[in-house]
This record gives structure tokens, sequence and C-alpha cells, in this order.
């Protein structure tokens, strides 16, 4: 089960009340929501999205029997939350009280999704969010056996900071030409099982986070939505990281936003879990948390 990360630190920063109306852009399985519809009821509206069809199915039920039971409007939506301004149209809303985004993947998309989320899985090398996607057909799977070694080594590197993505770039093109790659087994048995005797760190754990940030545009996602926010919020927006190159595209979003006037940064240091968060929730131990409120309204 997925547990959601700063709860308490985003309710307090987002500052929901009754007959608010509320985004969530990255559903999941609704742990945030859940708390955001409790305290925006009675009265309020709540939109929730999320890009993976199978991960809102159980949320939405559960979310929209809430807000019948408090008193709220509660749509939940499949769809990326760089479409929520059409969405946002489709349904009449105007512009929203609060946004949260909670970036990256649940812990049920990791145990349960069957996409090759995870090296402990051997599963197909997948890892889309929205599989049923036209527009996007493209898996990790079509990277891997179809990138040249410079580009495999390039998308490691940005995405993913391997220090090694040249030498794993290589290894992989020399297997590809025995055997096409095509499960998360096949890639684990060419990066190879040794972590690095410092940080711990598996040596696959960047190259699968590189190919899943890569396949899902997860930076040109947060970069569009930067754009954006102005026009969609005209309150404040919290967005949760766990990569310290999204977390950089926030903070500089952010201060972009704040030097045209648009807003006001909220979080001039950055919020992280607890000690407490963190050992009881150790997925936790990554997530960074900043906060903007915008100012005015661009249309
Ligand atoms: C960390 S989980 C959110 C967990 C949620 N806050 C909770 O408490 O259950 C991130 C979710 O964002 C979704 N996601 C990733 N990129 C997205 C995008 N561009 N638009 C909408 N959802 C996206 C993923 O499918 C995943 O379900």
């Amino acid at each position: 089960m997925h547990i959601p990360v700063l709860l308490h630190e985003v309710i307090t920063a987002l500052e929901p009340k009754p007959g608010n109306f509320f985004i969530d852009g990255t559903l999941g399985g609704g742990g945030h929501a859940r708390e955001i519809i409790k305290k925006i009821s009675p009265g309020g509206v709540f939109l929730g999205l999320d890009a993976d069809k199978h991960a809102i199915e159980n949320a939405r039920r559960e979310l929209e029997s809430l807000g019948k039971e408090l008193g709220s409007d509660v749509f939940v939506r499949h769809g990326s939350y760089t479409e929520i301004q059409d969405i946002k149209k489709e349904k009449n809303l105007g512009k929203a009280d609060g946004l949260l985004l909670d970036l990256g993947l649940s812990s049920n998309q990791l145990e349960e999704s069957g996409r090759g989320f995870t090296f402990m899985k051997n599963e197909p090398l997948d890892m889309r969010y929205d599989a049923s996607d036209n527009r996007n057909n493209l898996t990790a799977e079509k990277i891997i056996n179809g990138c040249a070694e410079e580009e495999l080594a390039d998308i490691f590197w940005k995405y993913g900071e391997e220090r090694k993505s040249r030498q794993m770039a290589k290894a992989i093109v020399t297997a590809r030409k025995k055997k096409r790659i095509e499960t998360t087994a096949d890639l684990l048995e060419i990066i190879g099982e040794r972590r690095n005797q410092k940080t711990r760190i598996h040596p696959a754990t960047k190259v699968f986070m590189a190919l899943r940030i890569r396949v899902n545009s997860e930076f040109e996602h947060i970069e569009s939505i930067m754009e954006q926010l102005p026009s969609i919020v005209k309150g404040k927006t919290a967005i949760i990281s766990f990569h310290s190159l999204e977390d950089r595209l926030i903070k500089e979003g952010f201060k972009r936003i704040e030097k045209e006037g648009w807003g006001s940064i909220q979080t001039k240091k950055v919020i992280k879990p607890s000690y407490e968060e963190i050992r009881e929730n150790p997925k936790s131990r990554s997530a960074k948390l900043r906060v903007i409120q915008i100012l005015s309204s661009r249309f």
C-alpha cells in the first residue's frame, strides 16, 4: 500500500478550507486526496488526475463516495497533469484554490503494475505510466534495444546521473547483438549486481529511474506545468519530488514565476520528512516539498 509522504506538511502548507476548489494532479492511491477532500468539505470541489488508468480505479470509487458523504463534488479523471487546463474547461471549473503534485511512482505501481518499474521483479520492460495512450508508444524496451550507444549513455547520465553511463551503454549494446533485451531480468543481468561500496546503491537503481523518466517525459512535464501554473491556480501549489534534478527544475521554475511577479515562494528552504516519518516510511527519505503562492491570475 502507498503511504502518502509529508502529509501533515502538505496540508499545513496548502491550508484547504471548506468550499475550496482543489486539484491533485498525481492522485495515485489517493492518500493526500482523502485529507484534502475532508478539509474542503462541505461545499468543496475536488479534481483528481493520474496518468495511470489502473492507479486510480480504486481511488475513484472511494473518493467519490467520500465526497458524497461529506457534501463535496469529487471528479476523478484519467489524464496527465499537463492537461489540467483542458479538463478544467470541460468541467466548467475556474482557477483552483490549491494544487498538489506528488511526483514519481507510487508503491502500488512498483508492487503491482507488471510494467517493469522495478528490478526487484522480473517483468516486461515497459515503464509507461499510461500504457493506454496511443500517443506514447515509447517503452523502455524500445529505448534499450533501439537507441545508439551514445544516446543510451546520455539518457543514463541526463536523467539518472549515472556515473558509469558509458560503460553501461556499451555493455547493453554488446549484449543486445546476441539477444533482444526484453525483461527487467535481462537488463539486470547486463548491468550486474555489485552494489556501490560507499553508498550501498544497487547499480540498476539509476538506470531504471533514468529509463522511467525518459519514457514518460517527466522533466518535460514539470517544465510544462511550471509555465501553466499561473493560469491554473489562484492559491498555493505544493510539489513533492524525489529526484535532485526534478527538485532543481521546480526550484528554478518557482524562482522564474516569482521574478515575473506571478507568485511568492513559501519555502525559502525546502521541506523534508522528519526523522520519525523516515523511520516509519523509509521510502519517504528522498522527498522534498516546495510551495509557491500564486499571486495574480493570467488569462
Ligand atoms: C507518488 S504517486 C502519488 C501518490 C499519492 N499522492 C498518494 O498519496 O497516494 C505519483 C503518481 O503520479 C502519477 N503521475 C506521474 N506522472 C504524471 C503525470 N504527468 N500526470 C498525472 N499523473 C502522473 C503516477 O502514475 C503515480 O500514480
